[in-house]
């Protein structure tokens, strides 16, 4: 039975080959900060008020002028088609109907126009890698045009984090075919059959837009998939210039950075460990969260990501200074299981459990969240 994300979980090793399930759930060197951002959470407590009418109870949050039905979004993740085919197009609907927001990975497999004509009416938000300046500009470019409502810096990936489950499967980009992954997709013939008249999956959006292949630096660039580490905080007025709409950093965890963004003209600022995927010694996303909020005193929006598996982890993010959160896995694991469908049910699942968390703590709104919180069990800076 499929009560619960961790049903989900244990259902995706079924389902997907080997490589695919360990690229989800893989995580940095030995896993620590993986395992910290669930653990942290389940130290959190909330404490109930009885004895108020909670008949009805909104979970609704309003951000950047919209309405999201929840305080949930997707959170980029890349390479979706490896789990579905078109698995963004997938997400992006069940987010759609979900009326909540859906954020596209600059490193997916399918352009982002494609993905937006999926979920017209619906919110999405365009993740930034930049790999190579006039490669992002194109891609920021393509997303203002086509209606992207929030531009995502993704600040935490200098360079990729050490994911030894990877390499031992000998699973990289670009994707070449060794014996070893060949035998994993022989042994899951259902999942084989459904990728291959897709053939390799690749990074749709990085290839250069317009005539010719785009600047021989370009093409360098895209070939070591290696990441612009000179990007500074002076390079945002360069992004600013570009997009005028609502401009977030993914990955900040320092209240200094937090206080820096500010100083910088930043709109949002998503706390994010990127799921463990990146620095192992890392704080847990809950655990910094306070702190940047803190720094932060509500001048811009604050969300966060990382060991969301439960509606509580989403009520004690809220209470611990959150305006929504987002998760990562648990809709790819939905979306393994059962496609557009199955990532429907783990976002009902969440909004289910969302509900009877705040009737419990006798909140109606999603505002009176941060009240139930009196024991102080991680230390705000
Ligand atoms: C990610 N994440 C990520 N983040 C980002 O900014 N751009 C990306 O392309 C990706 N790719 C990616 C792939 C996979 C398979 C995972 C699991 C994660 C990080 C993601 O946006 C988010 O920060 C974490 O997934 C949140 O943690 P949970 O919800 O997975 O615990």
């Amino acid at each position: 039975m499929l009560l619960n994300i961790e049903d989900y979980r244990r259902r995706t090793r079924a389902v997907l080959p080997r490589f695919v399930h360990d690229y989800i759930e893989g995580s940095a060197d030995d896993g620590h900060c993986m395992r910290r951002n669930a653990g942290d959470l389940s130290g959190i407590e909330l404490t109930p008020r009885v004895l108020r009418d909670t008949t009805r109870v909104d979970t609704s949050v309003e951000v950047f002028g919209r309405k999201w039905a929840l305080p949930l979004g997707i959170a980029p993740t890349g390479l979706n088609g490896l789990v579905r085919p078109e698995g963004d197009r997938l997400l992006a609907a069940a987010a759609g109907e979900a009326g909540i927001p859906f954020s596209l990975s600059t490193a997916s497999n399918m352009r982002l126009e494609d993905v937006r004509a999926a979920a017209p009416g619906g919110m999405q938000w365009m993740q930034l890698y930049v790999m190579h300046r006039e490669m992002a500009s194109q891609i920021v470019e393509r997303a203002r045009k086509d209606g992207y409502q929030a531009l995502v810096l993704t600040v935490d990936v200098p360079v990729s984090g050490n994911r030894e489950l990877d390499l031992r499967n000998g699973f990289r980009m670009p994707f070449r075919p060794t014996p070893r992954l060949a035998w994993d997709l022989v042994s899951h013939p259902r999942w084989s059959l459904r990728m291959a008249p897709r053939g390799a999956p690749d990074f749709a959006n990085l290839t250069p837009s317009g005539s010719g292949a785009g600047s021989t630096s370009m093409q360098a660039a895209l070939l070591a998939r290696a990441m612009d580490q000179s990007l500074v905080w002076e390079s945002l007025a360069w992004l600013r210039g570009m997009w005028k709409g609502p401009l977030l950093l993914k990955g900040v965890l320092h209240p200094d950075d937090a206080r820096m963004a500010l100083d910088h003209g930043i709109d949002g600022l998503i706390v994010s460990n990127h799921g463990g995927r990146q620095n192992d010694a890392s704080p847990s996303a809950i655990s910094a969260l306070p702190r940047v909020a803190n720094a932060v005193a509500g001048r811009i929006p604050v969300f966060m990501d990382g060991g969301i598996r439960r509606g509580g982890d989403i009520a004690k993010a809220l209470a611990l200074g959150a305006m929504a959160v987002f998760v990562g896995r648990p809709t790819l694991y939905g979306l393994a299981v059962g496609g557009q469908q199955g990532a429907a049910a783990v976002l009902k699942i969440l909004a289910d459990e969302l509900v009877r968390n705040m009737t419990l703590l006798g909140a109606t709104t999603v505002r009176d969240l941060p009240a139930r919180r009196l024991a102080a069990t991680l230390q705000a800076a």
